[in-house]
């Protein structure tokens, strides 16, 4: 039996947000009845502010000055065969309530947990803007995470509510998002990653070679993981091309840092963490 577990950032938990991922679900379990859904409302739960203390990256996100429903939210999100993010459209951005999910699971853009996991991102907004939160949860943080982004939704939902052609058009991509997340769950193994999956790991493997000071959970995190041997974060084909292009990256950035520091860039950025935070 396969499970959802859908993250919510819209403080209204039957609002239109809400109203699309049940699209969603109805879709998945039309294919598949067993499928479970579980649903985290953040505006449910006592969940403070991150408070820019940097404990998780320099001692492990154990040692958060927060001491609240963070750890529940996680282990919730980790017994998940696929996540669903979901938030309204602010301002062509996400919800406070969603923001602040990715500053308290910062850590997870570097320590990362979730690799392989499928996640589809849906967002509505009353008309305009559409794409700007989505495409912010997907890239500038879910796929981060080590999630394979299977799609990133944003439905204006006046016009969804209002015009026949904008609703079934709002649906189709909902229920396709929800047949593409079932095929990747079924799958023996996760997907390839995409070019811009397999450069993040580049970007955060050659951060931690260049620095292995400046966050010293992160570096152990990936010491203890191999991936700093390894040619993603999981046994996967890479494409020939991602991986000249990875390499080319890998160098020059590691080029850039000793330019700009000195041969002693790990001891300055080492420090500048410890006296910072
Ligand atoms: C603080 C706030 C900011 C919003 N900003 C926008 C916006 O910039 N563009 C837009 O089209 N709708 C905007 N809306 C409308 C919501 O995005 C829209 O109604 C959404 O579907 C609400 O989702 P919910 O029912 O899950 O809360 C805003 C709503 C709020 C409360």
């Amino acid at each position: 039996m396969s499970k959802i577990v859908v993250v919510n950032g819209s403080a209204r938990i039957k609002g239109n947000t809400m109203s699309m991922v049940k699209v969603f679900e109805e879709q998945m379990r039309k294919m598949d009845p067993s499928v479970e859904f579980e649903y985290i409302h953040l505006i449910q739960k006592n969940f403070g502010y991150c408070l820019s203390c940097n404990q998780c990256l320099l001692k492990g996100p154990d040692q958060c000055l927060n001491r609240d429903d963070a750890r529940e939210i996680l282990e919730k999100m980790h017994s998940a065969d696929g996540l669903v993010f979901a938030s309204p459209g602010y301002g062509a951005m996400v919800s406070a309530l969603f923001k602040n999910l990715l500053d308290r699971f910062m850590y997870l853009d570097h320590m990362v947990e979730f690799e392989g996991v499928p996640a589809v991102i849906i967002s509505t907004s009353g008309g305009d803007g559409v794409t700007g939160a989505p495409k912010y949860m997907a890239d500038r943080a879910i796929r981060w995470w080590g999630c394979n982004i299977i799609d990133k939704i944003g439905i204006g939902h006046a016009f969804y509510v209002m015009n026949e052609k904008s609703k079934a058009k709002g649906n189709k991509r909902l229920e396709k998002a929800a047949i593409s997340m079932l095929k990747e769950i079924e799958a023996e193994k996760p997907m390839k990653p995409t070019f811009l999956s397999y450069m993040y790991f580049i970007f955060n493997k050659t951060e931690g070679e260049v620095s292995p000071s400046a966050q010293p959970a992160r570096y152990e995190h990936w010491v203890y993981r191999g991936w700093f041997n390894k040619s993603y974060y999981y046994d996967t084909k890479i494409n020939i091309f991602y991986k000249m292009l990875g390499k080319f990256f890998n160098v020059t950035m590691k080029f850039v840092f000793k330019l700009l520091l000195g041969k002693d860039a790990d001891q300055k950025l080492g420090a500048w963490t410890h006296n910072n935070y």
